[in-house]
């Protein structure tokens, strides 16, 4: 199958500047190479055009409100169209709120689209229920059909996922309003505790599991899942993360099982980076993703 490379340099779902440079981080950390070397049939069709802060206006109901709705419709007219075209996605952000226009564009094609949330935080906030107003926090929600209209409408009229087709993996970072959703939801949360609890590799076994009546499983991979020891370069690090390691362990589980039809990496930002370090890990978790163990 063929891979389909899009970057979409935005960083207008939250506050710090530099996650624009994502997408050039991790094309720069080898990404295509190294898919090329597994010997898929890769082509990077470059980055999508972002507004920039400060031309773009800002006061809006949400901060950047527009400039995230515009991209995320060019976004999801993209994916939506990689994969008629039968070919994988393979989305590079930016920020998470990417999530809504990679999952608008995907959900068209499968009646029970799964997808594995790999983040710190849940992003299942709202309109209201946001304490920071940025678009990053959001983009579950969102994909849920929950929060501010110019958001859910993204996806046309019907919500892009269903709560009992999510998995959240690594969240140690929910806000309260987040946490109600989650209980009072069927999604599927695997927080910090039961990643030590059980550890990675039953946490994915369960997960295929949970998943395993969808016809497709997307994974939106937020670099903030992983221990900021191991991924340094995010906006919003959160302490006692998933290490290098069991991020390994998951990706070439996912593989092995052989159920994943579409990805993102998202959330790099080069400037609060070490050396590239994040972006490398990224491109690295690509690799197991796509079946690197014993090539
Ligand atoms: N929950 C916080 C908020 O609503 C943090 C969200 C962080 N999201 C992310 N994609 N890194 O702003
Ligand atoms: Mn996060
Ligand atoms: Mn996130």
């Amino acid at each position: 199958k063929k891979i389909s490379m899009v970057g979409v340099p935005l960083d207008l779902g939250q506050n710090r500047r530099g996650v624009d440079m994502g997408p050039s981080a991790i094309r720069y950390a080898g990404a295509f190479e190294r898919l090329k070397l597994l010997g898929y049939d890769v082509c990077d069709h470059g980055d999508l055009t972002v507004p920039v802060p400060y031309v773009s206006a800002s006061e809006e109901d949400l901060k950047y409100l527009s400039a995230v709705v515009d991209t995320n419709r060019v976004l999801a007219a993209k994916t939506d169209r990689i994969v008629a075209a039968q070919e994988f996605p393979l989305i590079l952000g930016g920020d998470h709120s990417i999530a809504i226009g990679s999952l608008a564009g995907i959900s068209k094609h499968y009646e029970e689209l799964g997808v594995i949330w790999y983040d710190a935080h849940g992003d299942l906030n709202t309109a209201e229920t946001s304490l920071t107003g940025n678009i990053h926090g959001m983009p579950l929600a969102a994909s849920l059909g929950l929060g501010h209209e110019s958001l859910t409408a993204i996806s046309g009229d019907t919500p892009a996922i269903k709560p009992e087709n999510i998995v959240i993996i690594g969240a140690r970072a929910l806000d309260d309003a987040e946490k109600m959703l989650v209980r009072k939801s069927n999604m599927n949360v695997f927080t910090m505790h039961e990643v030590d609890r059980l550890g990675m590799s039953e946490v994915i076994r369960q997960t295929i599991g949970y998943l395993s009546h969808c016809d497709g499983i997307h994974v939106s991979l937020d670099l903030d899942g992983l221990d900021p020891i191991d991924a340094p370069g995010v906006g919003t690090p959160v302490v006692g993360g998933i290490s290098y390691r069991e991020s390994h362990l998951a990706m070439e589980m996912l593989h092995e099982a052989n159920r994943i039809t579409s990805c993102e990496f998202v959330e790099v930002n080069p400037i609060l980076d070490e050396k590239n370090k994040t972006a490398e890990a990224a491109v690295a978790l690509m690799g197991s993703l796509f079946g690197e163990k014993l090539k």
